[in-house]
């Protein structure tokens, strides 16, 4: 009695030993199973121990001999099966033979062919449901469906005849037939009552019938398409708390500088050698007029482009103050014009009256008549430096919105009145002659200045601005690069601020006497600081609550001319550098930007690269 107890007790013993010596490995079609012969165990034990593996009681090739899928590691510790199929099941046996000891090892492949996913669509739209046939079945594959509740548990077979017709054929198809290798079907015009549970089943060799491809079916109504509204987008611009509060003007000022740095930086990075110029604070000055008109999101994206905070209420009544204070050095006027068909919003032009002086034109049925009334509005606010603003007002237009900005300054010192022709280096290293400007002895404020790397020359200018001209230091493309890549609106900020502690010194002083007229790309650049919506989608609730409104083109032509007599801008600017302090010649490429004192912010900013 005693004796066959302990029997007992001792095979169940080696019955679990044995079994601990196999292990179960699940694999997924397609991927690659890595393992060792003794899971656990340090490889550098076995080093130059004989390994050898079995699969099926065939051998496994050693390094390098192995077969596509089965490869062995070169020291034979590893086994890799790549890529995994059905057709990889079954035992791995590994045997280890160092000095007289023996290990044993194997290891049970199984590759879980099934899998579920979960499809959401829409009501109406057409799905294809996936279902790959067992690379070992043969047998034709059965679809099957539950319907939604799941409550009654009764199966309904989709192509029960042994043709493998679909039951519902006007709605349910194989995509490439019943007897493909690919067993899709596809399901048209999905109705809400087609959700539940999918799935495609067949026996294959060796195995009893398997289901694979589970899939949950969710069916959602489609999305409806909600008709434009401004309900709720109605209320005028919020009125300014305290218009006396001399923090606002710092943060337009701020807000302006950062813009103007901005539009460059887009400007020169997709233009890198041409000449530039542009007013920001023009450009800045119609989008901040348009802004009183955005609500929602289009409100914020303008904000955000316009780089306001999105509290900054008082950004209206600070531009018409800013308007005022420049109005001796730059001249800037608002106009709208719209058709007569359409109803403006009265608080709209109410607060275009009262904070950019924009009574709205209504414009005629003719093109031609709308083409010369524009531009003849931009060419008196311009003082004829910009006589062609557009060349079509196409019919459907609704609304334009225009800003024009006119600056004159006199040169504080004046150049030599005879006008010389000179030598400029064009970035290629070609020189074409140029008429300049000169003089002996200029009394000018020059200095290197490190944070925008380059020479900086500040020429005073009549009604507390002046021209800033920052010439790198050579005329090479990269050199112009890394100024380009430091002006930021700090680093300018800075550069002011060092140059106006700097004292004039009788410095020689030659500038091309430039005359640019240049149109900016002002669709492309407007997409580029994130207004793209306002061509797609944009809310102008606040200025036309009756129709969806999109920007169609934008426009933007800059003038400046440098004098004898000054700098004369219709919206742009210019810059230059020399050898040493005694001598300036922005014979080269070289930057600019025209700085108003007051605005605290550059008016216009360019680029020469050719005069
Ligand atoms: C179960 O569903 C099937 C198919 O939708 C239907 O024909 C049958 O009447 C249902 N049975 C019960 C008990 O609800
Ligand atoms: C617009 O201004 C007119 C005239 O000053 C005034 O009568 C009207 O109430 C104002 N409308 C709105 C919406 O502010
Ligand atoms: C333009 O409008 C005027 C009246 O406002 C009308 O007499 C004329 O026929 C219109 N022209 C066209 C081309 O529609």
């Amino acid at each position: 009695m005693g004796i066959s107890v302990l029997s007992c007790v001792s095979l169940l013993l080696v019955f679990e030993l044995f079994s601990s010596s196999v292990g179960v490995l699940q694999g997924v079609p397609g991927s690659t199973l890595v393992f060792p012969c003794l899971p656990g165990q340090n490889q550098q034990s076995f080093a130059g121990a004989k390994i050898t593996w079995k699969y099926n009681d065939f051998l496994v090739p050693d390094y390098p001999e192995s077969s596509k899928q089965l490869k062995l590691s070169k020291d034979g510790f590893y086994l890799e099966i790549s890529p995994v199929s059905v057709a990889n099941e079954g035992e791995y046996e590994c045997v280890i033979k160092q000095n007289d000891m023996e290990w044993q090892k194997v290891h049970i492949v199984q590759v879980d062919v099934s899998s579920s996913y979960i499809l959401k669509v829409n009501e109406g739209s057409t799905v294809n449901l996936p279902c790959d046939r067992p690379p070992s079945s043969k047998d034709l594959v059965h679809w099957y469906s539950y319907d939604k509740g799941m409550t009654n548990g009764t199966r309904k077979q989709l192509n029960p005849a042994e043709t493998g017709e679909m039951v519902d054929g006007d709605r349910l198809e194989w995509l490439f037939g019943p007897l493909e290798k690919d067993m899709t079907i596809t399901l048209n015009g999905v109705k809400m009552e087609d959700a539940g549970i999918y799935y495609c089943e067949t026996a294959e060799e060796g195995r009893d019938s398997s289901n694979f491809n589970t899939i949950e079916l969710i069916v959602e109504a489609a999305p409806t398409v909600l008709p434009y509204s401004c309900v709720g987008f109605m209320t005028p611009w919020e009125s300014c708390q305290d218009e006396t509060s001399r923090s606002w003007e710092a943060m337009l000022g701020e807000s302006l500088n950062e813009f103007s740095m901005k539009l460059y930086a887009h400007l020169s990075q997709s233009q890198p050698m041409n000449n530039l110029l542009f007013s920001p604070i023009s450009i800045s000055g119609v989008l901040t007029h348009l802004l009183l008109g955005a609500r929602g999101k289009t409100r914020r994206d303008m904000e955000t482009a316009l780089c306001l905070s999105h509290d900054f209420f008082c950004v209206h009544s600070e531009m018409k103050k800013l308007k005022l204070k420049l109005q001796d050095t730059l001249k800037m006027a608002s106009q709208i014009y719209y058709n007569p068909n359409m109803k403006l919003s009265e608080s709209f032009t109410n607060q275009s009256m009262q904070f950019y002086d924009a009574d709205p034109v209504k414009l005629t049925n003719s093109s031609e008549v709308n083409v010369e009334m524009i531009n003849s509005w931009v060419a008196k606010q311009t003082n004829n430096k910009i006589k062609e603003l557009v060349d079509s007002v196409p019919a459907h237009t609704e609304l334009l919105l225009l800003n024009a900005v006119f600056f004159n300054g006199q040169w504080k010192m004046k150049f030599d009145a005879k006008s010389n022709m000179f030598p400029f280096v064009k970035l290629n290293g070609d020189t074409v002659k140029v008429p300049v400007l000169y003089s002996a002895k200029y009394k000018l404020a020059v200095k290197y200045v490190p944070a925008v790397k380059a020479q900086v020359a500040m020429f005073p200018l009549s009604g507390a601005s002046s021209l800033f001209i920052l010439l790198p230091p050579t005329t090479k493309l990269s050199d112009l690069q890394l100024v380009e890549g430091k002006m930021t609106d700090k680093a300018v900020s800075q550069m002011v601020e060092q140059m106006n502690q700097v004292s004039p010194q009788a410095t020689e002083v030659t500038l091309p006497k430039i005359k640019l007229d240049i149109r900016t790309e002002m669709n492309t650049l407007l997409r580029k600081i994130g207004l793209s919506e306002l061509f797609d989608s944009a809310n102008l609730c606040g200025l036309y609550p009756d129709n969806e409104l999109l920007l169609t083109e934008a426009r933007h032509r800059a003038f400046l001319s440098l004098t004898e007599e000054g700098v004369e801008a219709g919206a742009a600017t210019s810059l230059s550098f020399s050898r040493s302090f005694s001598s300036f010649s922005a014979l080269r490429p070289f930057l600019m930007i025209l700085w108003s004192d007051q605005a605290k912010a550059p008016l216009f900013v360019g680029r020469v690269t050719e005069p």
